[in-house]
This record gives structure tokens, C-alpha cells and sequence, in this order.
């Protein structure tokens, strides 16, 4: 079995090997971005240095292995979340995804007066798409609201659920506090009122097991450089009776099976929803990033975290003047912890952090202003772990708030 062990995992990470101004870097933005290991590396160079061509468009031996390639990364990833091979449509990014469900779902089979009920605690992502069918079709858009502690205000959905509510979405994991929602009953929820089900799943699958099935959604979205992987690859799974009865979001090359002067035939799912040539390099590096993952296992990066922002949060109370955002139980809450120093904007403590330590988190709105405003008009700092991280990194940011402190 193989032991969850971070000065080996570390290893993997050449940007650990990089020192600024003699330093290391201590990164801590994993919620925005995941840094690749050598695996994920070698496998985009692999496929660019050995198997470059077009995929589905060539009988030719490199054509049909980076078809081959191409294809085992959708069946990893489907899998990795439990869901079927033409359940899995990738996609740039999970923002990509969100509006595909909109563009393509939404916008032809919602109507005026037709509502959908999201959270305060979406990402702009999945947040402002519905402000635009609300502005374009007059779609009714509301939203649960959050207690003091951090998690939702379950007991509204009871009130904001009626007939009229078609789509019922929410974030697994927030951004900003780290929330995790309890989406198996949220999807209960939908369901007992036929309302379609969107989690945006962005800051769960690269963080701790999710299971498509198990959460019943209807839709599940995430991104490939959140878990280790490339950028421009992102994953849509949908329900297959979903899939196979929505019109396309894009027209074009290998979406379709056959065109004639005056019609068309779509191409069978996935690949009715990739049109144009995809991001090849990028599928296969997020297959390589979720082979890596899960020789890991998904539930001891989850015990990893869960260690590190407990360690956090106690150590945060030997700092003078720090503003925590929530009072989650560990059981709800992800590896994020976004607070401010009292003394200073959330920008300028980054900064600082940046400056005199390689500290490298992120401040400001973190892409959820409606949340992130009602904590603090100026915005929050925000720390997020991932597998290479460690409780010495921790221990130099501590210092750090310390020193900024005198
Ligand atoms: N949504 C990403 C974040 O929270 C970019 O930073």
C-alpha cells in the first residue's frame, strides 16, 4: 500500500527545486492553481515528442495512438468519479462546463418565470451565466443564504424550492470558507421537485473522493489544473439520458457523424459536446495527474489536509489581530482557510507574506465577491493546501504574520 509520505511526494514537484531571493517557495494557492509533478510533464511531452496527431481524423498509426491516448484519459477520469466513459465530456475548464449546462440546457429549455436556485456561496462561474439568463429570458434567480459558522441555511431550500424551480445548483466545496455542502441531500432536494441538479465540483474532486452516483447530480463539473494537471482541460460528467437528449453547445469538426447540403447528424456522446480539435496534450496530462492521484488515494489526501488547516487554525491563534471567516467543523470543511490581519489590507498582507517569505496565497474577491464582500468590503486572504504541502510551511507563514504583526 503506498504510505502518504510528503518529502516523497515533494520530490515529484520541480518547482520545489526552485529558491527565490535564497528561499524556497512556500505555495499555498492551490485553490487557484496545483503545481505538476514530473509524471503529468512527461506525459504531455510524451504525446508531443511520440504520438503528435489529430485525434479521430486519420487512419495513420500516431493518428490512432493519440486517439488511443486521448480516449483512456476520458475512461480514467470518468471512473476517477465514478461515472461511465460517455458520461465524460472535457471541456477547457469548469467554467467552460457550467456554461455549456446554461448555453446548451438552460437558455432552450428554461422560460420566463422559470426559476433556479443557487447558493451565496457560488463562484462567479457559476453565478453570473444565471444573471445573464435572468437578464435574457427573465429566469427567476435565487439564492440559500449562509449562517455565521459557514455552511448553508439548509432549511430554506424547503422554502425556496417550488414547482416553478427548474435547476437547483450549488458548489460541493466553497472557495472562499472551504464549506462543504451537503450535496446528497441538496440533490435529494432537486429531485423530489424534478428539478435538474448542478454541483460544481471544482474544489472537492481534486481534494477528497467524489462519487457522480453516489451525489445523484445531474451534472458534475471540475478542472484539470486544480488536480495536478494542465491548464485548458476541464471535465463536464452528465447523466447519459441527459447528454444524449441536449443539443450540442458548439458546431463543428467530430461533433457530428455525417452532413449533407441541407441536415446533419450528431456524433455519438462524448464526443457530440468536444467539437473542433480538442486539447489533446491536456487530456492526457489530467489522465497521468488522476493516476497519480489515485495511487495516493483520494482519502489520504483528504486525512493530509484536514491535518494541515487544523494545524493552521491553532497555530493562527498565536497571531496577534487575525480575522478567521468561519467556525466550520473539520468534517465540513476543506483545505482552505481565508482571514485578514486586522491592521492591514488583505492585499498588502499578501504581499508581505510574498516579499519577505515566498509565501504565495491569494487575496482579494477570489472570483466570489457576493460572499467575499459580506466577510470584509476589501476582500480576505485566502490559504489553500495540497499534497505537497507541509506543517514547516505552515510554521513559515505563522512567523511570517508574526513578523508583519510588529
Ligand atoms: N476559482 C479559483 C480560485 O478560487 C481561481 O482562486
Amino acid at each position: 500500500m503506498f504510505k502518504f509520505d510528503p518529502e516523497k511526494i515533494r520530490k515529484d514537484f520541480p518547482y520545489l527545486n526552485r529558491k527565490i531571493n535564497g528561499k524556497p517557495i512556500v505555495y499555498f494557492d492551490n485553490a487557484a492553481m496545483t503545481q505538476k509533478p514530473n509524471q503529468v510533464l512527461g506525459a504531455i511531452d510524451d504525446y508531443y515528442k511520440e504520438h503528435c496527431a489529430n485525434v479521430h481524423r486519420g487512419v495513420h498509426k500516431l493518428s490512432q495512438e493519440a486517439s488511443g491516448l486521448y480516449e483512456d484519459a476520458h475512461k480514467k477520469i470518468g471512473k476517477f468519479v465514478n461515472a461511465k466513459f460517455e458520461e465524460t465530456v472535457f471541456t477547457r475548464n469548469t467554467t467552460e462546463s457550467l456554461n455549456l449546462i446554461y448555453y446548451a440546457y438552460a437558455l432552450r429549455n428554461l422560460k420566463k418565470g422559470d426559476r433556479i436556485l443557487a447558493t451565496s456561496m457560488e463562484h462567479h462561474s457559476n453565478y453570473v451565466p444565471l444573471l445573464e439568463l435572468k437578464k435574457s429570458r427573465g429566469i427567476e434567480v435565487d439564492s440559500i443564504g449562509i449562517n455565521e459558522d459557514g455552511t448553508l441555511k439548509m432549511e430554506e431550500y424547503g422554502e425556496k424550492i417550488s414547482k416553478k424551480t427548474k435547476i437547483v445548483t450549488v458548489v460541493h466545496v466553497s472557495n472562499v470558507l472551504g464549506t462543504i455542502n451537503k450535496v446528497k441531500e441538496i440533490g435529494k432536494l432537486a429531485h423530489e421537485n424534478d428539478s435538474l441538479f448542478i454541483v460544481d465540483a471544482a474544489q472537492s474532486v481534486p481534494h477528497m473522493p467524489v462519487d457522480f452516483k453516489n451525489i445523484n447530480a445531474d451534472f458534475l463539473c471540475f478542472s484539470g489544473y486544480k488536480m495536478l494537471g494542465p491548464t485548458g482541460i476541464g471535465v463536464l460528467i452528465g447523466k447519459k439520458e441527459i447528454l444524449e437528449d441536449m443539443n450540442p453547445f458548439l458546431y463543428g469538426g467530430d461533433m457530428l457523424q455525417e452532413v449533407h447540403k441541407d441536415s446533419w447528424k450528431p456524433n455519438k456522446i462524448p464526443w457530440k459536446f468536444e467539437a473542433g480539435t480538442p486539447n489533446i496534450a491536456g487530456g492526457i496530462g489530467l489522465g497521468a495527474a488522476v493516476d497519480y492521484l489515485k495511487r495516493i488515494g483520494m482519502d489520504k489526501i483528504r486525512k493530509h489536509e484536514v491535518e494541515l488547516v487544523q494545524y493552521t487554525l491553532e497555530k493562527l491563534k498565536s497571531v496577534r489581530g487575525v480575522k478567521v471567516y468561519d467556525s466550520l467543523s473539520i468534517e465540513n470543511k476543506g483545505g482552505i482557510v481565508s482571514f485578514n490581519l486586522e491592521k492591514l489590507k488583505c492585499h498588502e498582507t499578501a504581499g508581505l507574506l510574498d516579499s519577505m517569505s515566498n509565501v504565495m496565497c491569494r487575496s482579494g474577491m477570489l472570483c466570489a465577491q457576493p460572499l467575499v464582500e459580506s466577510l470584509n468590503k476589501d476582500g480576505v486572504v485566502r490559504v489553500s493546501f495540497y499534497i505537497y504541502n507541509t506543517k514547516e510551511e505552515i510554521d513559515v507563514l505563522i512567523e511570517s504574520l508574526k513578523k508583519i504583526n510588529l
